[in-house]
């Protein structure tokens, strides 16, 4: 088969082809490139494979290409890279590899085309597209690639436990592959995943969440998570999440399998955002109901606390992971400590101030904990979720009028710990912490109006109250202004 070449990747495939000539080395683009152009999918990375030299090739293309890009080479690899009009071009040359066991950096010796398409990982994967004058443009297919993109098949070119277990990594490559693309894992090839998936420890971190953070930002999620618990890679990468399965019946009464809970939760949120750490946020929501999960024989299953405590997992789940511990994660621990607090305000009578008490501690992440909330209606009864949904959208309403009205998303108080310290002439202390949280608590439960006025004579009052009179009478008789300076 012929691979149908772009006008757009005309003139570069051309350019690679008369290098590889000038170098008198046969050259191939290989891998993903070729996957992705058959696919239809979007992809700016190229790898090119040559029997011979492939650092020779990339200087030899370089020196063809104006500007000149610079080269830059990865020694211990033998690859070397170049950015061209916004592609990211890498050159190998051919090799056979073998792996120790405990390492996933092979030793490398030079090998034919069809070594080296028989050492990748997938047969989709392994398709190669001549660049050499007798067969330009032909696709090289040893492995039925061809055939296993049309029938949507992820499998290995040879034996799935030698590609395995020679790069771990690929256990989960094939999983995010089916979860990507949606596609099968071939029987043979998926059986080799549960029988090597121990191997996997061999592997960095950051490469598992890698491949872990592609399957949450794929359009279907649940489809990789439920292949990595079916594998059982789940149990040994996130034990946390694998703990969410399984039902417990007790007096004839069980509780929701929290897992599946879980990937529908995460699909529900999926299909309204890409946002990467609203998804981790609607993985991570129910995390803590295995350890808070208690059974009453009056009131049956209950998770009291799951929020508080799945907050307080949240950075020890992103250190393991090695996710950044910043503000992303502090956005996902929020949203997991505030998951239930929409849905307690759907009740009936519920007043201004819970509303209000929400919209400041949401801030500006209330639409997204709004979004969640409402993803994790999963119940089967319809009249129920329309219940559910109806609620939300006057909840939704209410947050509007209130937000209108009182501008309480990222919101500060009037009156700073400054103006406190300055006011009654004291130092640091634990009486500034009561006033000021006095202040923000009487203004979030409708007790004075969100004004500085207000704000300051309430201050007056409880510094009296707690015996701190002092500036605090000379500066009412002369009213706020002092402060302001
Ligand atoms: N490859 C492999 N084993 C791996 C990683 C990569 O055999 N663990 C091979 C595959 O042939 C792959 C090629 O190297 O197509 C390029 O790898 P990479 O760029 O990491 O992945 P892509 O397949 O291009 O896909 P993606 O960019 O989505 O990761």
């Amino acid at each position: 088969m012929i691979f149908n070449i772009q006008k757009e990747e005309r003139a570069l495939f051309e350019l690679l082809s008369q290098a590889a000539k000038k170098c008198g080395v046969p050259a191939y683009v290989v891998g993903g490139y070729v996957r992705d152009r058959l696919l239809g999918r979007p992809t700016t990375d190229i790898d090119v494979v040559c029997v011979g030299d492939g650092i020779e090739l990339a200087k030899t293309v370089a020196s063809m290409l104006k500007p000149c890009p610079r080269v830059t080479f990865y020694g211990r690899f033998g690859t070397a890279m170049l950015k061209h009009q916004g592609m990211e071009i890498e050159f190998v040359g051919a090799r056979k590899e073998s792996y120790a066991h405990d390492s996933r950096n092979p030793d490398v010796s030079p090998g034919t085309l069809e070594d080296d398409q028989l050492r990748r990982d997938f047969t989709i994967n392994a398709l190669a597209v001549s660049l050499n004058d007798e067969d330009f443009g032909s696709i090289l297919d040893p492995f039925n690639g061809l055939l296993h993109l049309e029938q949507k098949l992820i499998k290995t070119p040879t034996d799935p436990g030698k590609t395995f277990s020679d790069d771990p990594l690929r256990m989960m490559r094939a999983i995010r592959f089916a979860a990507q693309l949606k596609f099968r894992i071939e029987d043979e090839t998926f059986e080799a995943i549960g029988k090597y998936k121990q191997r996997i420890e061999i592997v960095s971190q950051e490469r598992i969440t890698t491949e872990l953070e592609k399957i949450i930002l794929s359009e279907r999620p649940s489809i990789g998570f439920k292949l990595l618990f079916k594998s059982g890679l789940l149990q040994i990468i996130f034990p946390e999440l694998a703990a969410l399965q399984g039902v417990e019946v007790r007096d004839g009464i069980g509780h929701k399998d929290n897992f599946y809970h879980t990937l529908q939760v995460l699909d529900n949120v999926a299909e309204k955002t890409d946002k990467k750490w609203l998804r981790w946020a609607a993985l991570l929501h129910d995390i803590a109901k295995p350890p808070t999960k208690r059974f009453h024989p009056k009131e049956g299953w209950t998770f009291h606390g799951h929020e508080n405590l799945g907050a307080a997992m949240v950075p020890r789940i992103f250190k393991k992971l090695r996710l950044p511990l910043d503000h992303q994660m502090k956005y996902v621990q929020k949203l997991v400590q505030l998951h239930l607090r929409p849905i307690s305000l759907t009740k009936e009578d519920i007043t201004d101030s819970a509303v209000r008490r929400l919209l400041y501690e949401a801030g500006d992440d209330i639409d997204d904990l709004m979004l969640l909330a409402e993803a994790d209606i999963t119940s089967k009864n319809d009249a129920k979720v329309k219940r559910y949904l109806r609620n939300y959208k006057f909840l939704r309403q209410r947050l509007v009028e209130i937000e209108e009205s009182d501008r309480l998303r990222n919101w500060q108080p009037p009156i700073s710990g400054e103006d406190i310290m300055k006011t009654f002439g004291i130092p640091p202390s634990r009486e500034v912490g009561i006033i000021k949280n006095a202040i923000r608590e009487a203004i979030l439960d409708g007790e004075i109006p969100n004004e500085r006025e207000a704000a300051f004579r309430f201050m007056l009052e409880r510094g009296k109250e707690l015996g701190l009179e002092g500036r605090g009478e000379e500066l009412k008789n002369r009213g706020t202004e002092d402060l302001r300076n």
